[in-house]
């Protein structure tokens, strides 16, 4: 019988696989962006490039496995499924939170997956509150050491906290011991959240104490106020967590907010992507890697075979609307002037 975090881990996967887990009337800004199409794209489809690189290591395409899980049975095929197929196809793959490394002995192995994905960037996961409750730079590095990660991500999930029955609450004073964190873990720490989004304010804060780089999980996908809202035994977080169906700092405006204050610091955006046009719209504003969680999350149930089927599409979606807008490489798309955001074509002065 699963207890603690790993039970609830299992609830989590099972209520993001079965249950409406999105915000309400909750999107990510993105459909306020479109291309404009390139009746002369003047390339090859076959000649357009996805790759790139990230934390020091070359990438196939721009895309990262988001943080999802670890630490069961069911946890430790989905993560071997997203391990196998992020190295087949030269994505970034991220651990759950790995946490439940050190405070459980059941399926440790689920969180080690260097094996199944020898050359890719590799992150470990872990709750920022998690440092006002007796963790520090040495656990951390342990997680790092364990799990021979490239990076170590924290995410941020004070709402997911507050609405969970057994949450841990105190966020006070945070920035100092990150900073500390910062510079005793012998890799590159990130920051992220986990779909209610991190702004540009925020991310500045997090970067001025040594953060390397800001995935925001912005809003407009997986709502942790609902996935919560639907664990929840306590009828007055239930309800409450209802009124907060619609929080949070939507992905593009995430996106928007962080490169307008921190233009050179690395940046993942994720939170409701689905699709690869999604990822080209985050790319053309910003973005350098592109991360996707619930969207893998049935594949990786089942096979790697199925997730690789699924990146495929994703990769096909984005070379597309490359072609589409004749951009052959990702700088191309990520500089091009065939977009028009919120209402204004950069193209316009050529019309
Ligand atoms: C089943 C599941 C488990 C998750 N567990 C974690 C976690 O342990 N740590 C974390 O930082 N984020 C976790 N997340 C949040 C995702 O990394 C992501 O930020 C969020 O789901 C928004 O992305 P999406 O809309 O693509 O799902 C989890 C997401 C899912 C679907």
């Amino acid at each position: 019988m699963e207890e603690g975090i790993n039970k609830r881990k299992t609830e989590h996967i099972r209520l993001c696989l079965n249950d409406n887990v999105e915000g309400v009337n909750k999107s990510t800004g993105l459909e306020g962006i479109s291309f404009i199409h390139n009746a002369l794209p003047e390339i090859n489809f076959k000649d357009v490039n996805l790759e790139t690189s990230f934390l020091n290591k070359p990438l196939q395409a721009p895309f990262l496995v988001s943080s999802m899980t670890g630490g069961s049975k069911l946890a430790a095929d989905i993560n071997q499924n997203l391990a196998r197929a992020a190295e087949e196809k030269g994505w970034v793959i991220a651990l759950g939170s790995t946490r439940a490394l050190l405070e459980s002995d059941a399926h440790q192995e689920s969180f080690l997956i260097r094996k199944q994905a020898p050359t890719v960037p590799l992150i470990a996961n872990l709750g920022a509150v998690q440092l006002n409750y007796g963790y520090g730079a040495e656990e951390a590095q342990r997680i790092v050491d364990m799990t021979e990660a490239d990076s170590l991500v924290l995410h941020f999930n004070s709402l997911q906290e507050v609405f969970q029955d057994e949450g841990d609450l105190n966020f006070d004073t945070l920035l100092p011991k990150i900073e500390a964190l910062c510079k005793k873990v012998n890799v590159p720490v990130g920051a992220k959240e986990v779909g209610f989004g991190i702004d540009g304010p925020v991310a500045k804060k997090l970067y001025d104490v040594g953060v390397s780089y800001i995935d925001v999980a912005g809003a407009g996908g997986t709502s942790w106020s609902q996935v919560e809202k639907l664990r929840s035994e306590d009828p007055m977080r239930k309800a409450a967590a209802e009124a907060f169906n619609n929080w949070g700092n939507p992905t593009k405006d995430c996106l928007v907010s962080v490169k307008s204050l921190l233009d050179n610091v690395p940046l993942v955006a994720s939170g409701g992507m689905k699709t690869g046009v999604d990822a080209a719209k985050a790319l053309t504003i910003g973005a350098d890697v592109v991360g996707f969680a619930r969207q893998l999350l049935q594949a990786a149930t089942e096979s790697t075979e199925a997730v690789i089927k699924q990146m495929d599409q994703i990769e096909f979606e984005l070379k597309t609307t490359m072609f589409g807008i004749g951009a052959k490489f990702l700088d191309e798309l990520k500089n091009t002037k065939r977009v028009n955001i919120m209402g204004r074509s950069l193209l316009e002065d050529n019309f």
